[in-house]
């Protein structure tokens, strides 16, 4: 595992296999535009948001930054992470600008609620998104930020997006950085509404599925 810093200047971590856990033309550019303003942001102003779900929760990137804006927006947020493979210590390497909050995510016991402060409380369950059982009608929002499909075939499955959308509200929002034609396929069959938008800076794209009302 190693650090790289990527294009804009944020650090990201790199796996033995070659798999960046972020985008290498902008680690947090990536987080705020795919996860923040399409994800979080977009379920917001379609009637709120209170709980999320992660795939993939990594380096604790996508969290921290949820964190922060709860806190800047004074938002009460629940944060549900699923994650196969914990780090053990590499996350100490990366400077995100807020050392205090990321040592708090990463040290926060796994399969409880933690409150991390008064508006921001995280779930961090060591799990596979293949596996876990995961409650009906639960979340307003899913990051979807597994390994790629190339990497991860299995994580961009129909079963998948079936798991999620039954464990998502109506009107939920799943947001990810991924925009191959099958698993767009696969959202669709799953039961979502899918948009291509715009992607975040050296993507042209990335996917938006809604569940239906
Ligand atoms: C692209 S990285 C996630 C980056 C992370 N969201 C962040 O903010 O740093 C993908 C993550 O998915 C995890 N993962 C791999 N297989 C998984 C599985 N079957 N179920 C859930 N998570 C898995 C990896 O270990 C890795 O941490």
């Amino acid at each position: 595992m190693k650090v790289v810093i990527t294009g804009d200047g944020s650090p990201t971590l790199v796996n033995a296999n070659g798999d960046s856990y972020k985008s290498l033309h902008g680690a947090r550019c990536e987080s705020t535009y795919v996860f923040i303003q399409a994800g979080l942001q977009c379920s917001i102003q379609h009637g709120g948001a209170s709980e999320i779900f992660e795939v993939g929760f990594g380096t604790g990137l996508n969290a921290l930054l949820t964190a922060q804006y709860a806190n800047e927006n004074n938002l009460k947020l629940n944060y549900t992470t699923i994650e196969a493979f914990p780090l053990a210590d590499e996350w100490k390497g990366l400077d995100y600008g807020d050392e205090d909050l990321l040592s708090k995510l990463h040290q926060a016991e796994w399969e409880e609620p933690i409150a991390i402060d008064d508006n921001f409380s995280i779930i961090k369950r060591e799990a596979q998104l293949q596996t876990i059982i995961l409650p009906d009608s639960r979340y307003d929002v899913v990051y979807y930020d597994a390994f790629g499909p190339r990497a991860q075939p299995e994580l961009w499955s129909l079963e998948c997006f079936q798991k999620l959308f039954k464990a998502m509200n109506k009107a939920g929002v799943l947001v990810t950085y991924c925009v191959k034609g099958d698993v767009r396929r696969n959202m669709i069959a799953a039961g979502f509404n899918v948009e291509r938008m715009a992607g975040p800076p050296g993507k042209r794209h990335m996917l938006r599925a809604i569940k239906p009302l």
